[in-house]
């Protein structure tokens, strides 16, 4: 079985093509980053147009990378949300619109869930296990028991960490989405964990997260730095904090989120998967794992290229849905907001 998908929630127009035995036939994601630069964030209706102008080229990209033609493909999934609706729609269009002309089933993906089972694909996690979802607009603490399935333990009472990674580096003079270049700027740290920055909510017995105080914490000390331009050395060794108190403020969440899925969901094999954009995070990536380490528990991180996002997501996700007949009607529809445990 051969599942192409569409990814357009946000600012990567994204088509994959995967088989279900696990092999990427093809990936091509044209980001938006340049068309969005001047206006230091993503504009919804720039990214809806863009959308629209690229994505047929993608499609039509995407099956000569992966040398098939429009009747081996055996459904075609969509993101149909949750996400910047416009550019959504421009996704699930396309594939409803191929899905048709080919007679062949349409899948409707959450977003959500093509970062959630993209660790099947690249590692054969095993169901049930317990996922830390971090991307620009999400931070959430699940136990994936299946696909559809998922009991959120916490999540955040503010910002997403992707979003507090993004302001913070803003304030550091960094380009937009900041969260890598954050990454790259500590690596050049001369004094390590030089600022002491908050750790919110960490003696909560929970699993909630906050981010804001953090953020604020950030511009309190730039504002403090004296001259006409930023100290660069004062910044990398900020920056390192930063990095440092997330994943302190990540182990110790992911640590009681633990304990909880091992006690409810005793298994031989547990699991603990680290999933969307901020997951491609090498310091954050490092420090759960040696978390996982210490709690017995095998730890699973995509490959950098499918923590953000891409159609090879939406594809796998598609796949996991048609190989339980999950198929979606021609009127599905999009969806700002789907948080994927409804009764949270
Ligand atoms: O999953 P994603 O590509 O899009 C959403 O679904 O939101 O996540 C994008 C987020 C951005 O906030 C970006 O700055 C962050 O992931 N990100 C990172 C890194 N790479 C991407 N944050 C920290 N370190 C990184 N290396
Ligand atoms: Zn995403």
């Amino acid at each position: 079985m051969i599942v192409l998908g569409i990814e357009t929630s946000c600012d990567e127009t994204a088509v994959g093509i995967v088989r279900d035995d696990g092999t990427i036939l093809a990936n091509v994601v044209f980001s938006q980053i340049e068309e969005h630069k001047e206006y230091g964030g993503v504009v919804p209706e720039i990214a809806a147009r863009s959308h629209i102008e690229h994505i047929d080229i993608l499609i039509a990209q995407a099956l000569k990378q992966a040398r098939l033609d429009y009747v081996d493909i055996d459904g075609f999934a969509a993101t149909c949300g949750p996400g910047l609706i416009g550019g959504v729609m421009v996704g699930m269009m396309a594939a409803k619109a191929l899905a048709f002309a080919h007679h062949k089933p349409f899948l409707a993906v959450n977003h959500l869930e093509g970062h959630a089972l993209t660790p099947r694909l690249t590692d054969s996690v095993p169901f049930p296990y317990l996922l830390l979802l971090v991307s620009g607009g999400h931070t959430q603490l699940l136990v994936v028991i299946d696909v559809g399935k998922y009991t959120q333990l916490g999540t955040t009472i503010d910002d997403a960490l992707g979003e507090c990674f993004d302001k913070s580096a803003k304030m550091m003079g960094l380009p937009h989405p900041g969260g890598p270049h954050l990454e790259k700027l500590a690596l050049q740290a001369t004094h390590k964990y030089e600022y002491d920055l908050p750790k919110p909510l960490i003696h909560h017995k929970d699993c909630r997260f906050s981010f804001s105080g953090l953020k604020t914490a950030v511009l309190r000390h730039i504002e403090a730095m004296q001259g006409a331009t930023l100290p660069k050395e004062q910044v990398a060794d900020l920056a390192d904090s930063f990095q440092r108190t997330v994943a302190d403020i990540l182990s110790i969440k992911c640590a009681r989120a633990l304990d909880i899925y091992l006690k409810e969901h005793p298994s031989e094999t547990p699991h603990f998967v680290v999933a969307g954009g901020v997951a491609a995070n090498k310091v954050l990536r490092s420090s759960l794992e040696n978390l996982c380490k210490n709690k017995n528990v095998a730890f699973a991180a995509p490959p950098i290229q499918l923590c953000t996002d891409n159609g090879v997501m939406i594809a796998w996700a598609g796949l996991e849905k048609l190989s339980r007949n999950m198929v979606d009607s021609l009127d599905h529809p999009a969806r700002p907001r789907w948080p994927l445990d409804q009764a949270a």
